[in-house]
């Protein structure tokens, strides 16, 4: 008998969905901002701090962090080249001028000791790669010493800490995602998290359709109005429920992510070591929330074999980002050469890792990957 495939991602059903969902049909509550969005935003808040806004994905709360900056012609944000293309679209869309930095070899984190500020930085975009913190004292040095904010893209980084602090809780604003990828996920959804109470009132208006809504549904003012640039960034309840109920369930989900992490680590460690192939690297600082488990072949070649070996065996196995500053829309913001960035857009896959991956599937992993020869 052939065994099953093994595909790289699947969401986890903590089996409290169906019934969260039902509740919320049955509460004929649908649209945005109803009890189900309020439950997870304070389920939220409790891991990150500050005020936690649902918003339809990780790529709209980077849109509603980059609105609220209020960017203008010429402003420069600092963005990984090594990151997902929201990171810096939602800049871009607001004519920001974007200054791609390259990443540390060991992190794949945006490289403290390479940030290029200048005088009209007006964000610092540190991406929490596979959860594992940026150095956020250094990146919280260059942009305060230039008045620019730190927006941390948290979209891997639920759970994770960074000198015992959340990530999602670190930087003027944060981004969380919970795209069916995630280790929480409601299918497509996201939130920004909020640590700077000046701009609440605001992310309010600028989620609302530009709004006050949201104050005249508090009893706060007797008629919403027309305030402010904005968009619709709420997510309806129904998913919002979906999202209760994994939070909820979020110590058994990361308790099974950890314990696929973890054999991974110690199953390939000795394969590695003799091929001089690159592991997840976690400073001693940082706590992870188990989101990736990756690993750096040579070149991209034996990246291209050891991905055709695993699927040959039936598993599915993902390379990662691709260059932003190389890509087609990327290079108009000027050509420069980013070796890490580069290399790891070719070398590093990402192994199958979700909570149902059995002991018995991690095994098959590590044994399909320990039985290539780079
Ligand atoms: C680093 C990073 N930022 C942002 C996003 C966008 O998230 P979403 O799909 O929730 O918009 C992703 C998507 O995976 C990501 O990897």
């Amino acid at each position: 008998m052939t065994d099953p495939p093994i595909p790289f991602s699947r969401p986890y059903v903590s089996g409290r969905e169906p019934e969260a969902v039902v509740a919320a049909l049955a509460s004929r509550r649908w649209s945005g901002d109803g009890p189900a969005t309020a439950r997870a935003s304070e389920l939220l808040a409790r891991v990150t701090g500050g005020r936690v806004l649902l918003t339809t994905s990780c790529t709209h709360a980077l849109e509603l962090a980059a609105l609220l900056l209020d960017l203008q012609p010429g402003d420069e944000v600092i963005v990984p080249a090594f990151t997902f293309v929201s990171t810096a679209n939602a800049f871009a869309l607001r004519g920001a001028h974007l200054v791609f930095a390259d990443v540390r070899p060991d992190t794949y984190n945006l490289d403290e000791r390479l940030l290029p500020v200048s005088r009209r930085t007006r964000a610092i975009v540190p991406v929490h790669y596979a959860g594992v913190g940026c150095a956020m004292d250094a990146i919280g040095d260059a942009a305060a010493s230039v008045g620019a904010s730190v927006i941390e893209d948290a979209a891997h980084a639920l759970y994770g800490t960074w000198r015992g602090r959340p990530l999602g809780g670190l930087g003027r604003l944060a981004a969380l995602s919970f795209h069916e990828t995630k280790n929480i996920t409601c299918g497509e959804g996201g939130a920004l998290a909020i640590h700077d109470p000046a701009l609440v009132a605001r992310a309010e208006v600028l989620r609302e359709k530009g709004t006050d809504r949201s104050r005249f549904f508090r009893g706060e003012v007797d008629r919403y109005t027309w305030r402010d640039l904005g968009s619709s960034y709420l997510p309806s309840d129904l998913l919002a429920a979906v999202l209760v109920a994994q939070l909820e369930a979020a110590d058994r989900i990361q308790a099974e992510r950890h314990r696929v992490w973890a054999a991974y680590a110690s199953g390939l460690a000795d394969w590695a070591a003799r091929h001089g192939i690159g592991t997840p690297h976690v400073p001693a600082d940082c706590a992870h929330p188990a989101h990736l488990y990756y690993v750096t072949l040579p070149d991209l070649a034996r990246r291209t074999l050891l991905a055709q070996h695993l699927r040959a065996r039936g598993i599915t196995a993902a390379f990662h980002y691709q260059p932003l500053h190389l890509s087609a829309f990327g290079q108009r913001y000027g050509a420069r050469s980013l070796p890490v960035t580069e290399r790891a857009g070719d070398t590093l896959l990402r192994l199958p890792l979700y909570p149902e991956l059995t002991d018995r599937d991690v095994a098959r992993v590590v044994d399909a990957v320990t039985s290539f020869a780079p």
